[in-house]
């Protein structure tokens, strides 16, 4: 018996889809416990692809219970869309459960998630626009509809109305737009809580129990640590905590509970959407890793901002998840390059320092100080041991380890599920 927590060490994007994959097919239950449709994994099985975005990845095993929890946000549209999408290609999508705790995305969070970000003009987060931030303000605020809610017909009718007059004035007074339409919205989620019914439960009592009866689960995390609304680079941020600590108010299960942390990091750096991003190479070697990366969004298809990989963010990442083992994806990406760079600390106004800065405005400011490698120009996408690996790409591994003081299990040289060499196990 174990929890296994599974978080993105950098901006989200660093490719968990294939470890949750790996990881899942040894879990009895597989959570997501924060965020909503915003994230995206996919996962490669032979050769078809599945695009997942708010399932759990347990979902391609077919006696994997998945489980969205209490501290996500659900859309039913998106869902089902994704459930129906799933179904087509014949997965078996019997084994998903629901917290009635979530809370529901309304159509009014997305419109407003867009013209929210419409107004910021060059401040723009470049934000999903799936409606995340308004649906967890709207929990924050304690005015949020949970599943709870949305399955009573006369208390959803009841909280809808309010919800829908009040957004009504936001949206005319902030953006003059036409009003939402009450009943569109009414009919559109009556039909959606029809089809939720035999999903939704209480999964915090569900999950201890499984806990209590020995079974293995994994906490499937989505975005990662530097989109985490404290510990990330707020304001250019999502709006739920995707770090470990998150995972237990997300799900129910106190923190005493989590065995083991894996970081998932990519061997060089990403990011999407706006604010600083320190050893982005805006050139050739970016264009290089985003083409040889295919390094576009899942969600929005959007080109990802490419650079060396910066181990101050890795370092804030160990630390503030209690990473216990780390997984690099995407080694087989850095292949060819003569030289290779990784950021060891940032110099700011003069002085050098590690830690990861809390203010934009000094991370702005910030240059890379630099430790450079010599490439390697094998492939490595065959290779299954660590030993097979060629001394210099051995070499930057083994620069991360000593740097962040945590192993490397899992390291990544290809799309597919056996493209994984593994060094350690964590269930
Ligand atoms: P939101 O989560 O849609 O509100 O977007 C807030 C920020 O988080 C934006 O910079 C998004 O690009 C980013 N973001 C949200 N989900 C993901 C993800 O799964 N991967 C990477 N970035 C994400």
């Amino acid at each position: 018996m174990a929890v296994v927590v599974i978080v993105g060490a950098q901006w989200g994007d660093e490719g968990k889809g294939k470890f949750i994959d790996y990881l899942a097919k040894q879990a009895d239950v597989v959570v997501r416990g924060q965020g909503g449709n915003n994230a995206g994994h996919t996962v490669v099985v032979d050769t078809k692809k599945y695009a997942l975005h708010l399932i759990p990845s347990g979902i391609l095993y077919d006696d994997t219970v998945n489980v969205l929890g209490n501290g996500i946000v659900f859309d039913p549209s998106g869902f089902f869309e994704e459930y129906d999408a799933l179904k087509a290609q014949g997965v078996a999508v019997e084994n998903i459960k629901i917290s009635s705790r979530a809370h529901v995305v309304l159509p009014y969070h997305r419109e407003l998630d867009g013209l929210a970000e419409a107004a910021r003009g060059d401040a723009k987060i470049g934000t999903t626009k799936k409606g995340i931030g308004p649906c967890y303000m709207d929990k924050v605020a304690r005015t949020g509809i949970r599943l709870l809610d949305l399955l009573k017909e006369d208390r959803f009718a009841e909280k809808l109305r309010a919800q829908v007059d009040q957004k009504n004035q936001i949206a005319q007074a902030l953006y003059g737009v036409k009003p939402f339409d009450y009943q569109a919205i009414y009919d559109e989620y009556s039909g959606y809580a029809a089809r939720l019914k035999g999903l939704v439960c209480d999964t915090v009592a569900y999950l201890n129990d499984e806990l209590e009866a020995g079974k293995n689960i994994l906490l499937e995390g989505a975005q990662g640590t530097l989109l985490d609304i404290d510990l990330g680079t707020y304001p250019y941020v999502t709006s739920s905590h995707p770090t470990a600590g998150g995972f237990t108010v997300g799900t129910g299960l106190a923190p005493n509970r989590i065995d083991n942390v894996l970081g998932i990091t990519k061997a060089y750096t990403t990011r999407v959407g706006a604010g600083p991003f320190v050893t982005e190479q805006d050139n050739a070697i970016g264009d290089r890793i985003r083409q040889q990366g295919n390094e576009f969004g899942v969600t929005t298809g959007r080109p990802r901002r490419c650079g060396w990989l910066d181990l101050v963010i890795v370092r804030h990442a160990v630390r503030v998840n209690g990473l216990t083992a780390i997984a690099l994806s995407l080694l087989d990406v850095l292949s060819g390059f003569d030289e290779l760079k990784i950021c060891r600390a940032y110099l700011i106004d003069g002085i050098e320092c590690v830690d990861f800065p809390a203010d934009l405005a000094d991370l702005a400011a910030a240059q890379p100080i630099y430790q450079t490698f010599a490439g390697w120009s094998e492939d490595i996408s065959g290779c299954t041991s660590y030993d097979q690996l060629p001394e210099n790409a051995r070499r930057y591994l083994a620069y991360i380890e000593s740097y962040l003081g945590v192993p490397i299990a899992f390291i990544s040289v290809g799309a597919k599920r056996s493209q994984t060499i593994i060094r350690q196990a964590l269930f």
